[in-house]
């Protein structure tokens, strides 16, 4: 029986608390502070924390980008919506993981984003996190596209998406 969570937006004072689960999960390739900061202001409204009883054991961060437009399509104005989202960061502190603290923060993002209009989703991830890469294909994502060389260490990125 996965723990409750409640599901809740980042706060400054949350920020020691997510660097230390962001170390723990991503080590040297941890995002600094500064980065936090700088998504707390640009996607603030979906950088969510998973709060079990006592602490914070997770976040995730999500960014919309695209816009609604209105186009004139064989003499009517037609509005198209172009809003598409994708998955910043997530991480679980390593000794609260299959507690089902990344579903609920991925269900809380994906009601948010339902709600603004968002009909897309997308991730990047590792080919070697075989982790999150199963978590993310249990949950619907599917593979769409190959990312030689992505990261730092040469590695491989996987575009995985999820059709809201
Ligand atoms: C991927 C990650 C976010 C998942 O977080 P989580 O809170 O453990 O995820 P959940 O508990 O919601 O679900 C994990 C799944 O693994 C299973 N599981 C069981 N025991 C587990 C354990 N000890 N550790 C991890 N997962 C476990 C869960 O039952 C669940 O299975 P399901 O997919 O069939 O539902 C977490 O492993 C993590 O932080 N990894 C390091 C950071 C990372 O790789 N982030 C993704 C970058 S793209």
């Amino acid at each position: 029986m996965p723990a409750p969570y409640t599901i809740r937006r980042f706060k400054a004072s949350d920020m020691d608390r997510v660097l230390e689960i962001e170390r723990a999960s991503f080590g040297k390739d941890a995002y600094d502070r500064k980065l936090f900061a700088e998504y707390e202001r640009k996607c603030g409204g979906l950088f969510l924390l998973a709060e079990g009883s006592r602490t914070v054991d997770g976040y995730s961060i999500a960014c919309v980008s695209g816009k609604y437009s209105s186009l004139v399509k064989r003499g009517s104005l037609v509005r198209r919506n172009d809003l598409v989202a994708s998955l910043e960061s997530i991480a679980v502190d390593p000794r609260a993981r299959g507690k089902g603290a990344a579903s609920s923060l991925l269900k809380s993002t994906i009601r948010r984003l339902k709600l603004q209009g968002v009909h897309r989703i997308t991730l990047m991830v590792r080919r070697s996190n075989a982790v999150a890469l199963q978590f993310y294909e249990r949950r619907g994502f599917t593979a769409v596209r190959r990312a030689p060389g992505y990261y730092e260490n040469g590695e491989e990125g996987l575009v995985m998406r999820l059709t809201l």
